[in-house]
């Protein structure tokens, strides 16, 4: 963003903004004040929840710059006439949980990558009307995507210029998504960025995911089902940085260009657990060792070169992120407590069911 002439990009189209990065980025957004006006498109999947975008809602001035549309990102016809409206659109509506997509692949690839094509192909008209001088130039594409596209990564740092090796059907799916925004640049000269973030934690996550998952059974005193040896890595980034470099990106990222977001906050799992715990002022005693993940990654790593020459820095760090984060849910227990009710039973059940039978005190 320009200090004296505000942002590059003034009308989005944010799709996903009702999911745990989306709303962030909606209402960090929203919350400058600049004008910006955001168009969030989201199917409401299990994973979406209004109520994640309430303080916007709480405020007359943003509330009168988002609309909100009901839909899915893989229908043209939805697609199509909100596409025309903005100046770029910000894709992060995905299928996004690891187990699910070991569970049932199929949601992910009609959304991670056959919903992309069609949010691409609404580009694609959009720059046919631009050289028709129907309107300026097309929307700039913003995919974001993970670190998983790069599949497990024993030592060192992952690089933007890397092959990509994913090995669950969700981060296929991912690398599917970005292979195919990044053709659409070679091929039609779209304007396309793609960042690829790291494992992210903070507010409004779902609790299917390890930490808030941990976090919310542990102040219930439920088990805490800790997969394998409970040694894999991973590099956690609050989400307010992981919003915020998106942001950046969408302003400064050249085209066709890959960002790797990394948190520069590596941590084995069991120790995750254990700063979670600590915090909480509850026992080891509740962390049950159970059957891995099939195809388990074992750590991800990212180098953040690229996005640092960008002039992109972090601000949260792990230790006072978790603080929050560990107290946000402490406050917000009527938020979770809903999610955790109707569909949650059965996949609980059908995820952790026989993991729970068979598990072993873990140590
Ligand atoms: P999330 O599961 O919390 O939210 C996904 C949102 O997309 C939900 O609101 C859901 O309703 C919506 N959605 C799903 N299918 C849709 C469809 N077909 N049409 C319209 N909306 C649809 O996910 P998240 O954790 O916020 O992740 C957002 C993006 O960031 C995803 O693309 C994910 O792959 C990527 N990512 C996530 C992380 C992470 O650690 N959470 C890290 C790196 C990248
Ligand atoms: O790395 C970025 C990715 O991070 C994103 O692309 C995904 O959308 C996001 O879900 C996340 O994927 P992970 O699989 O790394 O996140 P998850 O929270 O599911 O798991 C984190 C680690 O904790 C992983 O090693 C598996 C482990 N785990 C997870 C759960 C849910 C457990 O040990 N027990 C659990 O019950």
């Amino acid at each position: 963003m320009s200090e004296t002439n505000g942002p590059r990009f003034r009308r989005l189209l944010v799709t996903g903004g009702a999911g745990f990065i989306g709303s962030c980025f909606v209402r960090d957004t929203l919350a400058r004040r600049d004008g910006t006006t955001i168009i969030v498109l989201d199917k409401l999947t299990y994973a979406g929840n209004r109520a994640n975008l309430a303080p916007v809602e709480a405020d007359p001035e943003q509330a009168a710059r988002l609309r909100f549309v009901v839909g899915d990102i893989a229908d043209h016809a939805v697609v199509g006439p909100l596409a025309a409206e903005v100046d770029a659109v910000v894709n992060f509506a995905a299928e996004s949980h690891v187990d699910r997509s070991i569970l049932d692949p199929d949601a992910f690839l009609r959304t991670d990558v056959a919903g992309v094509h069609v949010l691409l192909e609404a580009c694609r008209a959009e720059q046919e009307r631009a050289s028709r001088g129907e309107r300026d130039a097309a929307p700039r594409f913003l995919q974001v995507s993970t670190d998983e596209v790069y599949g497990s990564v024993d030592t060192g740092e992952s690089r933007e210029d890397d092959r990509l090796e994913p090995r669950s059907p969700y981060s296929a799916a991912k690398a599917g998504g970005e292979l195919l925004a990044r053709s659409y640049f070679v091929t039609y000269g779209l304007d396309v960025v793609v960042t690829r973030g790291s494992n992210t934690y903070g507010p409004y996550h779902h609790p299917e995911k390890l930490i808030p998952l941990f976090i919310t059974n542990a102040i219930d005193d439920q088990q805490l089902p800790l997969y394998g040896d409970g040694l894999q890595r991973r590099d956690w980034l609050h989400v307010a940085d992981h919003a915020g470099a998106i942001g950046h990106v969408l302003e400064r990222g050249a085209s066709g260009q890959i960002y790797n977001v990394p948190g520069n906050n590596e941590r084995a799992n069991r120790d995750v657990v254990t700063a979670l715990l600590a915090q909480l002022g509850k026992p080891w005693s509740l962390v049950r060792q159970v059957q891995d993940r099939p195809g388990h990654d074992r750590r991800y790593a990212m180098d953040d070169s690229k996005l640092v020459a960008l002039g992109w820095t972090n601000k949260v760090s792990f230790e006072d992120g978790l603080a929050a984060t560990i107290a946000w849910y402490r406050d917000n227990q009527d938020w979770w407590r809903s999610i955790k009710s109707g569909e949650w039973d059965a996949y609980y059940r059908r995820q952790y069911g026989a993991r729970l039978a068979g598990s072993t005190e873990a140590r």
